[in-house]
């Protein structure tokens, strides 16, 4: 802005100097036309009525002397031997002037040159038989003529001063509208701003509002739905904090009642010790537990960047999860059965897909009936995606909590989980693996009969 202001400050000092330069070259080159087209005509007659031969003649003394008034000058008539036979000063009648530009005349060119510091101009004219063509005659003498630019410069110094003058007026008007817009477009902003660091201390509650100017309405619209997000995003931050000191608490005060009740019952049975003995171990465990699942979910939320994506055949790395959930299965009485309808290979990261197949599958095996329930797993593909469907014989989910279910900590039944085991974090780990590899997980259940989990994962990793 202000280099644009500058630029048209500079550009107006050059316009006004050109201006000036250019009305003075044009103004010396026309004096010089006029004065050498009047004095041609003077030398013409001076061949004429051979003053050459007798310089005494009143027609021309009288030309002579208005020539010299009107323009201010002086002029010399110097014969063809460089004698000076006139001299409107009357000065130098009779001395030989042989200066370098007489000489060049005399040889046939003419000259004529601006003295600026001076402020006069000089010329040199042939004298030549105006019978003949100038090519055709010899040089007969040379008219000197010397006029003064005086008054030429004076209206230049006039026109130079009324230059500076609007030049001046210009520069202020510019100044002037510079300092208007750049207030006028630097105000609002300075006004947002100054609402945004009002806000920046506490930002919980608030919004700001600054619709004096549109530009300001709208960006303080896009900020205050920056807030809202920044707002939702701390608060469940805050939820899982609480979430998460809760449920890490609960092993923890179960441990402290059984303990102390062992400390304070001095009669206590040995088999009192490692029943209760027992009970905290469990209680361990499920501490454990927790913390490994927040550290998956903590793995999970990472970028994407940190995504460790391979070529994998999924019929394989489905028949290795089974293999490993086999033990459970057969302790709950549950029959897997795969069923794979082609070989597929896709670009995965194994590590996290494994994971996310292992919760949907464990959770098949723990929700089921508790005798003769069966989970399927089957693998399809088309040219884009691979289909997971895991279907259980199991309690179902109800409706109203099918939405909830991947939410962290969420579970169904938390007396009913609670003897089941389990943290509730399972498929909250299970979603963001999936997401994580462009995929989408659906669920529908019906409750007493069973649930379907359907997974559908590119089969080329897209970043
Ligand atoms: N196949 C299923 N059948 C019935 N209920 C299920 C099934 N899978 C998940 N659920 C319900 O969703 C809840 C959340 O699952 P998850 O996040 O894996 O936690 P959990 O550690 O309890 O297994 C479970 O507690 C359970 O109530
Ligand atoms: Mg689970």
């Amino acid at each position: 802005m202000m280099l644009l202001f500058l630029m048209a400050i500079v550009s107006s000092v050059v316009v006004e100097r050109s201006v000036v330069r250019s009305y003075e070259t044009r103004a010396i080159s026309q004096r010089i036309a006029i004065v050498h087209n009047q004095c041609d005509i003077l030398c013409d007659q001076l061949v004429n009525r051979g003053y050459l031969e007798n310089p005494v003649d009143e027609v021309i003394d009288g030309e002579f002397d208005m020539l010299t008034s009107i323009y201010g000058g002086r002029i010399f008539v110097v014969n063809k031997d460089g004698k000076v036979i006139r001299d409107t000063f009357h000065l130098d009648v009779g001395k030989y002037s042989l200066t370098k530009e007489v000489m060049d005349c005399l040889e046939g060119r003419e000259t004529s040159q601006y003295d600026r510091d001076n402020q006069y101009i000089e010329m040199t004219l042939r004298i030549t038989d105006p019978a003949l063509s100038d090519a055709e005659s010899e040089t007969l003498g040379v008219m000197l003529v010397s006029v003064s630019t005086v008054e030429i410069n004076a209206s230049k110094n006039v026109l130079e001063r009324r230059g500076n003058m609007i030049l001046m007026i210009v520069i202020l008007l510019i100044l002037l509208i510079g300092y208007i817009s750049a207030t006028f477009l630097v105000k609002p902003f300075q006004k947002i701003t100054n609402s945004i660091e009002a806000i920046t201390d506490g930002y919980q509650d608030e919004s700001i509002s600054v619709d004096d100017y549109l530009e300001t309405e709208l960006i303080a619209d896009a900020f205050n739905r920056l807030l809202v997000r920044v707002k939702t995003v701390d608060d469940s931050r805050e939820e899982f904090v609480s979430n998460v000191s809760h449920e890490l608490k609960t092993p923890l005060t179960s441990m402290k009642v059984l303990a102390d009740a062992l400390n304070q019952d001095p009669n206590a049975s040995l088999e009192q010790y490692k029943d209760f003995m027992q009970d905290i171990s469990q209680e361990i465990d499920r501490e454990n537990s927790i913390i490994n699942d927040l550290l998956s979910l903590v793995r999970m939320d990472k970028k994407s960047a940190d995504l460790n994506i391979e070529e994998k055949n999924i019929n394989e790395l489905l028949e290795l999860i089974i293999k490993r959930l086999n033990p459970i299965a057969e302790r709950a009485n549950v029959e897997l059965i795969l069923d794979s309808f082609r070989p597929i290979t896709a670009e995965v990261d194994e590590t996290k897909l494994t994971l996310a197949l292992t919760n949907i599958i464990e959770n098949a095996v723990k929700y089921n009936k508790p005798e003769g329930g069966w989970v399927r797993i089957s693998l399809n593909a088309d040219r884009k995606y691979f289909y997971v469907t895991i279907t259980d014989s199991g309690i179902g989910i109800p409706q109203e909590s099918i939405d909830n279910i991947f939410e962290r900590f969420y579970r169904v039944d938390k007396s009913h989980s609670r003897e089941i085991g389990g943290t509730g974090l399972g498929l909250a780990i299970t979603k963001s693996a999936i997401v994580m590899h462009r995929g989408a997980i659906r669920v529908s259940s019906r409750v007493g009969e069973g649930s379907t989990f359907s997974i559908r994962i590119p089969l080329v990793y897209v970043v």
